[in-house]
């Protein structure tokens, strides 16, 4: 892995005014991430992954503290930076295919290889059929596919991914996972994915940063040394969760909000549909 200082989050403060009161949502928060690198997030509902996950895409920029890319201060969205968000955000008026192209709009691709990134794109996560369909045509979870879609679609050099499949069912949820990782093996985008699923987290990440409530703040780092493809189910990987678990719950010792973590959530006994394809490094 090349290039540690790729993309710096250095004591990142936001604070936010909710009813004339003071809600320091991230409170110096710290994390560097190495170029090609699959950071996962974790964290009980509130403790700001998904405000954290904004900061980077640089959809927000009122923060203290300094967050940079490839050197550069990031000030605002860029091409080089995507975000799949937490739900699905497609605008109803467009068909699928034309949500999916807006990950496309200023890009440097030509018209006809922009087509062809579409069409791949919505193959890639099983939409091949619905490209003419509208938003209100789909399942949440047909939605939510087409916002991944969207997402990757311009091949960003960081792509942010807010709880992507959240509402996919166990065997929609594992294909995209591991065509997720394969994307990443081949194509080395920097990810960061937040989930709620610690299964995920260690199933898919090289370090898997515990975040904590109020103000949010990163408890624990915990690397997964495990080479890939990883075997869902093996002992090795089911250590590392009971790390990540054990690490959440002294986290999370008096949640306001009960955590949606649930250990060996969905997916877990059905295994990949095919293996991640292995690292080059
Ligand atoms: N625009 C906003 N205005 C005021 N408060 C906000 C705003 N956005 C987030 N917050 C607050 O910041 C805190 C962190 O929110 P955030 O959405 O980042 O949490 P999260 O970790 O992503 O939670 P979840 O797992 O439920 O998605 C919460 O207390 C939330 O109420
Ligand atoms: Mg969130």
């Amino acid at each position: 892995m090349c290039n540690p200082a790729h993309f710096q989050i250095r004591k990142v403060t936001r604070e936010f005014n909710v009813n004339g009161e003071k809600l320091t949502a991230l409170d110096a928060v710290s994390l560097d991430i190495a170029e090609g690198e699959f950071v996962t997030i974790v964290g009980a509902s509130g403790c700001g992954k998904s405000t954290l996950l904004r900061l980077g895409a640089g959809l927000d920029t009122t923060y203290s503290g300094r967050i940079s890319h490839e050197g550069k201060v990031v000030t605002g969205p860029s091409l080089d930076r995507g975000m799949v968000f937490q739900e699905p955000r497609l605008f109803p008026w467009l068909t699928v295919e034309r949500n999916v192209a807006l990950g496309l709009e200023n890009s440097k691709f030509t018209k006809s290889e922009k087509k062809r990134l579409v069409e791949e794109h919505l193959e890639l996560v099983g939409l091949a059929g619905f490209a003419r369909a509208y938003p209100h045509q789909l399942s949440g979870g047909m939605a939510q596919r087409a916002g991944i879609a969207r997402g990757l679609v311009n091949r960003p050099n960081v792509l942010f991914l807010d709880e992507p499949f959240g509402a996919l069912d166990a065997i929609t949820k594992a294909r995209l996972q591991d065509e997720l990782n394969d994307i990443w093996a081949r194509e080395r985008i920097t990810m960061v994915l937040v989930t709620h699923d610690v299964e995920e987290a260690v199933y898919l990440g090289d370090r898997v940063v515990v975040m904590s409530p109020r103000p949010g703040r990163i408890r624990d780092i915990v690397a997964v040394d495990l080479p890939r493809p990883r075997e869902r189910t093996s002992a090795a990987l089911a250590r590392v969760r009971t790390r990540v678990l054990e690490s959440l719950n002294s986290t999370e010792s008096k949640p306001s909000v009960g955590p949606r973590l649930v250990e060996g959530e969905r997916g877990s006994k059905s295994g990949p549909l095919r293996p991640a394809v292995a690292l080059a490094n």
